[in-house]
């Protein structure tokens, strides 16, 4: 099927990426010229594992191409997917406009009728607001468009491989032949007759597909009510830890038996430091608001959201504890991204433990595999380095912010000759307590003794 995808961020460029390596022609589109630029140069604007592979193996093999002239691209498709942001307003809810632009240009470019399916993440009834719009701006062509609902839960740093081996695809349609257009895009994914660019072939089984058809309102309450409970899940496992650490418990011990319920399930367990990005704390306000516009008051996602904030002062109760005075410490942070394997410091718990550090006076030295030029522009008054050895030299804390492997795996022993005083405050709980003190550090974790 043609396809054309409106917005390349990070959303549109794997869905573009994937569903053209599943075999579909891909046109994509994007009101930033220069990104466009770059990817018709072969560049690769976001870090994402796998990403640069299967957009190589597309553009070679002519399943995708980009285009800045939105117009092109909506009248050399038959389906249509909107994927661009809808970010937080002052008030939580999600700013909307970038969608009503998108549903003009559609209205006003197409030539022929189209499925126009909403990917980003927007609060529930968006859809049938998106219709109305396009009803509204295509008055004098009296084109008609269909509208679906298709969102995405894809992770960060695992999105290609989530893409192909989902658990479950949610299409929100309003007629039985949006779910036949639909199934037909996904194909590929479904019967899994795609060759898989993660495995080389060799995909671990996995259990059938669900393609889920709802209502679009439904489909959209799926994507925030997914989120919210997951976040919801990490607070809970949060405030757990601090429980523990009152009375005198393990929360890893905790937690992993919990897991173990498979009522319950062993992920989003993890204590620490808490949830950033750019999906998790602005899905959870937007979910909250919404519920407050219809008179539902969400009281436990408030709760969720508040103990997600509270992390970064917890966490400054240990450095303090640890460092006493913090002004002047020379502080090495490891990790600045809001997770391992991206990029993405947007929401980053990291980036409020540097701009805290900051504002206390400390001399910060900070280490991350990849987010390290985007931290840079933002903090420049603190100095980086690539090597987590160099940034821990010298240093009279070192505190970890973000679960890379790479600091999972550092050689302890080798970078405490490095530091001035072996300390380590540990955001993620990556270490084993006895086995750092055994190395001669004081250990800070959470919800561990
Ligand atoms: C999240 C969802 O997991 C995806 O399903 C969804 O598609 C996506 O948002 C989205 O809406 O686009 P993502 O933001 O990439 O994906 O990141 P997660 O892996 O969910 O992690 C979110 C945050 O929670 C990170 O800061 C992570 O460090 C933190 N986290 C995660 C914990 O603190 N503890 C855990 O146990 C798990």
């Amino acid at each position: 099927m043609r396809l054309a995808v409106i917005g390349c961020g990070y959303v549109g460029l794997v869905t573009g990426a994937c569903l053209a390596e599943a075999g579909h022609d891909v046109i994509c589109t994007d009101v930033d010229a220069e990104r466009i630029r770059q990817l018709q140069a072969g560049g690769v604007p976001i870090y994402e594992h796998h990403l640069d592979k299967i957009l190589d193996s597309a553009r070679k093999a002519g399943k995708i191409s980009y285009t800045s002239d939105a117009g092109e691209a909506i009248r050399n498709s038959e389906a249509i997917f909107i994927c661009v942001g809808t970010p937080p307003k002052e008030d939580g809810d999600a700013d909307l406009s970038a969608i009503d632009n998108v549903a003009r240009q559609i209205a006003t470019e197409a030539r022929s009728p189209k499925l126009v399916i909403e990917k980003s993440t927007v609060p529930a009834r968006t859809g049938l607001e998106l219709r109305r719009a396009l009803t509204a701006y295509s008055r004098n062509s009296g084109l008609s468009f269909r509208v679906a609902s298709n969102p995405e839960f894809l992770r960060e740093g695992t999105a290609v491989s989530d893409f192909f081996h989902p658990d479950r695809i949610v299409v929100g349609v309003e007629d039985e032949s949006s779910a036949r257009d639909l199934r037909e895009i996904y194909r590929p994914i479904l019967d899994r007759s795609f060759t898989c660019p993660v495995h080389n072939g060799t995909c671990p089984p996995a259990n059938p597909v669900h393609l889920v058809v709802t209502t679009i309102n439904s489909a959209e309450l799926i994507k925030h009510a997914s989120n919210s409970f997951l976040a919801l899940k990490i607070s809970y496992a949060n405030v757990i830890a601090d429980l523990c650490e009152k009375i005198g418990a393990d929360v890893e011990e905790v937690t992993r038996a919990m897991g173990l319920d498979p009522r319950i399930g062993a992920q989003f367990l993890r204590a620490g430091l808490g949830f950033g990005g750019f999906c998790f704390p602005k899905d959870l306000q937007a979910f909250v608001h919404l519920a407050g516009t219809v008179g539902v008051d969400f009281e436990i996602l408030k709760a969720a959201e508040r103990v997600n904030k509270q992390r970064i002062e917890r966490f400054f109760d240990k450095v303090r504890q640890a460092l006493w005075v913090i002004k002047g410490k020379r502080v090495a942070v490891l990790g600045l991204a809001f997770k391992a394997n991206t990029d993405d410091i947007r929401f980053s718990p990291a980036l409020e433990v540097v701009k805290e550090l900051i504002r206390q006076g400390a001399q910060v030295q900070a280490s991350d595999p990849e987010a390290i030029a985007r931290t840079k522009a933002l903090f420049p008054q603190a100095s980086y380095h690539a090597d987590p050895y160099e940034v821990l030299r010298d240093a009279e804390a070192a505190l970890v912010c973000t679960e890379w492997d790479v600091f999972r795996d550092l050689d302890w022993e080798r970078a405490g000759k490095l530091m001035a005083r072996r300390l380590l405050i540990d955001g993620r709980n990556l270490y084993s307590p006895a086995r750092m003190r055994e190395l001669g550090f004081e250990y800070y974790c959470f919800g561990r003794e």
